[in-house]
């Protein structure tokens, strides 16, 4: 799979598609981990034909598991490390000149677990969006699953939403659910939600990317779906 796109992306680029290639969407996906959620947008992009290519996988983990899949894909992998610069602004300063060279329409967070600044979020407001693996505004932070089943919750899921400098609280895109078990623990409700996000954040990337999005009111409007 990951070597067939790397065969297509090649044939694309080299093989006479030049205007149609310009005619595409950039997308960047910024990881830090294993970037599950990342490969998931990459198959649907491929499986799917959206207008739009990932034109670089950034990760600010030089051993993020989920470069490797990039790279294989023929995606450029690039690392910015945050521990070589003194500083977060210094960090969001040199990823967004990473960020910029690819020319992105949309931003995507995909496990990236870093805290941006507010000039890095102003910069690409409206175009830069992240999963949360809670339904928002519950369980804003980490440890979500866990919150959750402290809680004593009956449904839990994941959120897909515009960043805005407020931590995990921007226009929320869409929304996925699952009941919670009372033999549920951390992991085995991890690994549910997780399912969810895969199947959740390529359609709601799809739906950005062409172009059915709005914010009205601090709300996303869908113009054509309404919901998930
Ligand atoms: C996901 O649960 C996502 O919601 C959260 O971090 C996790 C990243 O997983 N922000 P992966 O790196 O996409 O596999």
């Amino acid at each position: 799979m990951v070597t067939w796109r790397l065969h297509r992306l090649r044939r694309a680029e080299y093989g006479g598609q030049a205007g149609k290639m310009r005619a595409m969407k950039s997308i960047v996906i910024l990881i830090s981990g294993r970037g599950s959620n990342m490969q998931a947008i990459v198959r649907a992009a491929d499986a799917e034909q959206w207008p739009a290519r990932i034109t670089a996988v950034i990760s600010n983990r030089p051993q993020a598991s989920g470069l490797h899949f990039a790279a294989l894909a023929g995606i450029p992998a690039v690392v910015v490390d945050h521990q070589a610069y003194a500083d977060r602004d210094a960090f969001d300063a040199a990823l967004v000149g990473c960020i910029d060279q690819y020319t992105p329409d949309l931003v995507v967070l995909a496990g990236f677990m870093r805290i941006l600044t507010r000039d890095f979020v102003e910069r690409y407001r409206g175009r830069l969006l992240n999963i949360h693996p809670s339904l928002l505004p519950s369980f804003p932070g980490l440890s979500t699953h866990q919150q959750a089943l402290t809680a004593g919750v009956k449904v839990h899921g994941a959120t897909v939403h515009f960043v805005t400098p407020d931590l995990d609280h921007g226009p929320i895109v869409a929304q996925a659910a699952v009941a919670v078990h009372d033999t549920d623990t951390e992991a085995t409700l991890a690994a549910r939600v997780l399912a969810l996000e895969h199947d959740l954040y390529p359609r709601a990337v799809r739906r950005f990317i062409e172009g059915h999005l709005r914010i009205e009111k601090g709300h996303v409007i869908d113009r054509v779906a309404g919901h998930y």
